[in-house]
């Protein structure tokens, strides 16, 4: 794959892109020893057990068995070809690509998306130029004034107007080339009764939607004159797929890493005022519910994630939703209540950033809390009937919490709140407890990967040529010059056919004169399995200092091993002769000797 660019290149930009930052990006990471550890973006987890080895530049996670290098993790992750990948971490860095290359990296999207990615790209700017600088776009502008926006924010996210006009963009559109059929397809125009194609977001605010690598991929457009629906956003497509994408987590991601926080909004509106007032933490959904994979995305980047819905019924509502949601994947959930049923949006208009930042977010409930809250709009509390189900239910939660003293605090609360004993409480939360326990332990056991102690899978008993060879591999993959050792006294007679095939590709490597670099060595394996069991072997420890004897004594097990494998062989053969030829006695002392033989293999082996 790597043939059309040259190997200093992609050497180079290997090399100019530490995998600890580009990871860092999507992952928050923790030091720990010699590595980095945080949790895995490719699978479910609540226990870290991604690691980034920043002297190997390679990452493995230990639960779902993913690893590779700088360029094998965008790939994963953003879905990238290897181009695509080589391709962004060269513009990061400002480095460019060979000629003729440019073309190639196009591969991972077709030939239409990119063509409505560019589409978008003008009308981003043709919108926000009508919005700003023309007579059409003033009472848009004038509006957007009038919330509270500033032309800093306007800027910012490059909000935009889309005249009345029958065909503006029509004709926009076909003079810079795109087919008008395509642009209906994407959602910016539309055709009308008589089977004109016209504009799609007439006289509506425009609001550009950017995917997490800042590019524009929808529209939603805001109604300035109450027409219905208030949002007409674009049509979904593979580049825009509202349950997968954040509104402005392009622009949060830095400062949710940062602050190890992430706020969650319901609307467009909401995100850019918080924006305004400096808190640039805040993302949105797209008028939809929050789904898993959001969910999970910011789970990656925050310890604490504060849903601040609407203050009315139906954002109450989601909030639960969405608070149970992320409590499930293993966020630390707050949630907000904004009095007299106000938006975010609303309540800064109305009572200022400050208030918004003390009094809303700053005393924003924790998880529990607003269980305790939301259960009651179900029951009159002033029945005893009604009462005691509500505690029920409020003690089924507690039950769930993990924490003793986080299950005692709120079990304080209640007691106090209900004038019951603390112990009685307690009592009942543990019996809720012994239940679930026996039923979690199931559920665990099942639950493939997910609470898998880190390591696990290391503390099964291997034979020992089966161990030799592993220490033995790993220290090829970091030493040359062992590696050289080993082949000339083992070549790639390995036991396991899989360490037989990485030592040959090892060899090959080194024979072209390259150092010992994992991370450049996995890129030419494109067998996934064989790369993942590449960097399972790195990721074992070395020890600089290991002695030729140790080394010695790894060749000698795993050369014992072909030696007994092949006399059993052998002997195995003598005996099916001997059975041919009726000597049975020959053929018993036969398998007396093999039996012996595979004692002794066992014995070496514990
Ligand atoms: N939404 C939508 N289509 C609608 C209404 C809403 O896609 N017809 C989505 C938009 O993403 C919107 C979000 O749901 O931002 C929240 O809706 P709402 O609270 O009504 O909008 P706001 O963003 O608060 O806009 P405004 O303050 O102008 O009412
Ligand atoms: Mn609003």
């Amino acid at each position: 794959m790597t043939m059309h660019i040259p190997e200093e290149t992609v050497d180079e930009i290997r090399q100019s892109n530490d995998i600890v930052d580009v990871i860092g990006e999507y992952v928050t990471l923790k030091k720990q020893g010699k590595n980095f550890f945080g949790l895995c973006p490719f699978h479910g987890e609540k226990t870290p057990s991604f690691s980034v080895t920043q002297d190997k530049q390679i990452f493995h996670c230990f639960g779902c068995g993913k690893g590779g290098n700088v360029f094998t993790f965008l790939m994963e992750i953003e879905g990238f070809t290897f181009y695509q990948a080589v391709q962004h971490l060269a513009d990061k860095k400002g480095l460019s690509l060979p000629e003729g290359f440019q073309q190639q990296q196009a591969q991972g999207i077709s030939n239409e998306e990119q063509m409505n990615l560019k589409a978008y790209e003008w009308l981003t700017k043709l919108y926000h130029h009508l919005l700003r600088h023309t007579k059409e776009g003033k009472q848009a502008y004038q509006y957007l004034l009038q919330r509270g926006f500033t032309d800093e924010m306007i800027k910012k996210f490059q909000l935009g107007y889309s005249p009345q006009s029958r065909d503006v963009i029509v004709r926009f559109l076909d003079k810079k080339g795109f087919h008008s059929q395509h642009m209906v397809n994407a959602g910016v125009l539309t055709t009308n009764d008589q089977n004109q194609t016209t504009d799609r977001f007439r006289g509506r605010v425009m609001f550009p939607i950017r995917n997490h690598l800042g590019k524009n991929v929808a529209f939603g457009g805001r109604t300035i004159t109450d027409q219905e629906p208030k949002y007409l956003n674009s049509p979904e497509s593979n580049l825009f797929q509202k349950g997968k994408l954040l509104f402005n987590f392009d622009l949060a991601r830095s400062s949710i890493r940062k602050n190890r926080q992430a706020i969650l909004f319901e609307g467009y509106m909401d995100v850019i005022s918080a924006f305004q007032a400096g808190i640039t933490n805040g993302v949105a959904t797209l008028g939809t519910s929050i789904t898993e994979s959001q969910a999970r995305l910011l789970n990656r980047y925050a310890d604490t994630i504060i849903v601040c819905y609407d203050g009315d019924k139906a954002g109450i509502n989601a909030s639960y939703k969405a608070a149970r949601l992320l409590h499930h994947i293993g966020s630390n959930v707050k949630v907000t209540a904004i009095p007299e049923g106000l938006d975010p949006d609303s309540y800064i208009v109305k009572y200022g950033t400050d208030r918004f930042q003390h009094e809303i977010i700053d005393a924003s409930y924790t998880y529990i809390s607003f269980l305790m809250e939301y259960f009651k709009k179900d029951y009159n509390l002033k029945l005893e009937g009604d009462r005691i189900q509500y505690i029920e239910k409020v003690i089924d939660e507690l039950a769930l919490i993990n924490r003793p003293m986080e299950r005692e605090y709120y079990a304080k609360e209640l007691a106090t709140e209900y004038e019951l004993s603390i112990e009685t409480i307690i009592q009942e939360i543990s019996n809720r407890r012994k239940k679930l326990g026996s039923h979690q332990d199931k559920h665990r056991a099942t639950s493939h990967t997910k609470n898998k102690p880190i390591f696990k899978r290391k503390s099964k008993l291997l034979p020992a040529f089966h161990n030799a060879e592993k220490q033995l591999l790993t220290y090829m993959l970091h030493d040359v010059f062992i590696a050289e050792k080993v082949q000339e006294s083992l070549g790639a007679s390995f036991n396991i056919d899989m360490h037989k095939i990485i030592v040959t590709h090892l060899y090959a490597f080194y024979e072209e004169g390259h150092d010992a670099n994992i991370s450049q060595f996995i890129e030419r394996i494109d067998n996934k399995e064989i790369k993942n069991h590449i960097i399972e072997l790195a990721m074992e420890t070395v020890h600089s200092d290991v002695s030729d004897k140790e080394i010695q004594d790894y060749i000698r097990i795993i050369k014992a091993e072909h030696g007994d494998k092949a006399t059993i062989r052998q002997l195995q053969e003598e005996q099916k002769k001997a059975e041919v030829q009726k000597d049975f006695v020959k053929a018993a002392q036969i398998g007396m000797e093999i039996l012996e033989i595979q004692k002794k293999i066992k014995n070496a082996n514990h």
